[in-house]
């Protein structure tokens, strides 16, 4: 057994001054001494104890990113807590990760690690680095270090993050869970982060809602605010539907009486299985013209339809997907709801439905349906532009995914917000502190060209005079280019004869990390652009033609902010 010691003192040996002040420092932190024990095991397993006498309120975990995932079992007594996964460093600590101590408090709990690391070459367990670097601290630093976190975008405090989840207004206060993962900035131990705004723009970091269980991770799902309490829970409680993702995939329900800060799992869950594999994202909403509840749900290549009266027992009505759209990959977090076709006294549905791989530049993608739902079934119209493949899609950027919408949004608006990365490369976009945001928020519309309806999505209003874009007039074909000192440049082209407009970041700046990230990305337009909003952030560009009938969102990871914009007009 050896023993780690909390902080490195190695320096005050230098100075007998400083060494007797820390001699009596040291002595009174003696009540309370932090030290990690640490015993190896046999075959890769190491055992960590640590005593609540010797608690602080973080145990620092260094990451390494290029390291194989750890199990770490999470033992109180003689019961396993949690388990997670862990790139212990081996080598070198890129980062540190806090497992937050405060739920065992009093509590001396164990840790059963187990490493996967190739021995063949004789190297030694018990020499991993990560046995030095573990350390207690009452402290963990949330400052952002990264020069590439966005300035007005959401994004996590620190570590992983995809899709926007169970996002829902109440109060004045837009709320957004995450798929948040904890230890690291790379995908896994999936739980809801969650924060809150009241402008769109500002965002602050509450605890998270919900954590792994027995059942599996917290993968993606939707919340609803149960005004009249058909669910039993409380008159106005928050609900949420989430899946439980372990061996296998099904949906759970969680309760909130407190607005949404605090969440309780309900007894009986998970209260939807299947025995299809891929089968999530619950996304559900009140039907007021059927008086139930509705639910979609991704199930392989197809979404199904559902209703109940309670939000706990639910009855599929219906199925819709096959032989439409895009099959090229696993259909995600739908959505579905009805919108005014501007200009026109019609109204439509809109099924969205998140697919990976298979967007319109090469891996994941927002597709959408339009058409006809009475509550039971979704009919789309016009099947011929979802035949043999073809798919319309929400944003013809290579960085737009998972996208859903905010229930009980004020003045029936639909108001979404998508994960702004790529599947393709997500996991190793350079950035380490925390990876990905998510997009600014946009108000879905449709609007009709040529007898045909489109899916539109305008920023939203919270943004008009916000002084966070750049609006370029058009008239006729040009180019815009967004550029920096270092000659790196972002090339928005607008064609009016093709009649499309296409963004290409293959120089400006980093590209290397993935071969998929240099794609020139390119958008069909409907109607002659007049205008062009662009929203630049620090590694972001997200271009509106004409305030939302086109699309396209990009990262980017330029040396230096892209501070100039010229527009060249185009023979
Ligand atoms: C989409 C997705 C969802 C799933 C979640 C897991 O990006 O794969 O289908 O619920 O991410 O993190």
């Amino acid at each position: 057994m050896f023993k780690t010691p909390v902080t490195d003192n190695s320096n005050y040996m230098k100075n007998h001054i400083i060494l007797a002040i820390a001699a009596i420092f040291l002595f009174g932190l003696q009540l309370q001494a932090q030290t990690i024990d640490i015993e190896p095991l046999s075959n890769e397993n190491t055992l960590v104890r640590i005593a609540s006498s010797q608690q602080a309120r973080y145990l620092l975990l260094p990451i390494e990113e290029k390291a194989p995932e750890a199990s770490v079992k999470i033992i109180s007594g003689n019961s396993l807590e949690r388990t997670i996964n862990v790139r212990l460093a081996l080598d070198a600590v890129d980062y540190y990760v806090p497992l937050d101590l405060q739920e065992w408090k009093d509590e001396d709990i164990k840790l059963l690690i187990h490493l996967f690391v190739d021995r063949t070459n004789g190297r030694d367990p018990k020499s991993e680095i990560c046995w030095s670097k573990m350390k207690l601290s009452d402290n963990f630093s949330k400052e952002n270090k990264e020069k590439y976190r966005p300035a007005y975008h959401h994004t996590p405090e620190y570590a992983w993050m995809n899709d926007p989840n169970g996002m829902f207004y109440l109060n004045g206060e837009w709320h957004l869970y995450y798929q948040w993962g904890p230890y690291g900035s790379m995908w896994n131990n999936m739980t809801w982060g969650h924060s809150v705004s009241s402008d769109l723009i500002h965002w602050e970091h509450r605890p998270e809602v919900l954590k792994p269980d027995a059942l599996g991770a917290i993968f993606s799902g939707s919340c609803v605010v149960d005004h009249d309490n058909t669910a039993g829970f409380g008159k106005g409680a928050v609900i949420a539907l989430y899946t439980s993702a372990g061996e296998v995939q099904s949906q759970s329900l969680a309760y909130s009486l407190d607005g949404g800060n605090t969440f309780t799992k309900y007894e009986g869950n998970p209260i939807l299985t299947s025995d299809i594999v891929d089968f999530r994202d619950p996304n559900m909403f009140w039907n007021e013209e059927i008086g139930k509840w509705n639910l979609i749900l991704a199930c392989g290549q197809e979404m199904r339809i559902y209703t109940s009266d309670n939000l706990i027992d639910w009855k599929e009505e219906s199925r819709f997907g096959k032989s439409y759209g895009s099959h090229d990959g696993v259909w995600e977090c739908p959505d579905l709801f009805k919108l005014p076709v501007e200009g026109t006294d019609e109204e439509k549905w809109v099924l969205f439905c998140n697919i990976n791989p298979g967007g319109p530049s090469g891996g994941s993608a927002t597709q959408y349906f339009i058409g006809d739902f009475d509550g039971y079934k979704f009919i789309v119209d016009d099947v011929d532009r979802y035949l043999d493949g073809k798919a319309l899609w929400q944003d013809y950027g290579k960085d737009h995914y998972a996208a859903v919408s905010f229930s009980n949004a004020p003045d029936g608006r639909h108001t979404m917000i998508a994960w702004m990365s790529n599947w393709e490369y997500a996991n190793i976009v350079p950035t380490m502190q925390f990876r990905s945001a998510n997009t600014i928020a946009r108000d879905p519309f449709l609007y009709k060209e040529n007898g045909k309806v489109y899916l539109g999505s305008r920023p939203a209003p919270e943004y008009d005079g916000a002084n966070l874009d750049k609006v370029v007039k058009i008239n006729g074909s040009c180019i815009v280019t967004l550029a920096n000192e270092n000659g790196e440049e972002f090339v928005i082209t607008y064609d009016q004869k093709a009649m499309t407009l296409s963004c290409d970041r293959s120089n400006c700046g980093k590209t290397d990390f993935s071969p998929h990230f240099k794609t020139v990305a390119t958008a069909p337009v409907q109607r002659k652009l007049t205008s062009m909003r662009i929203f630049v952030d620090n590694s972001s560009i997200e271009v509106f033609g004409n305030n939302g009938e086109v699309c396209l969102t990009s990262l980017v990871f330029p040396s230096a902010p892209l501070t100039t914009l010229t527009t060249t007009k185009m023979k």
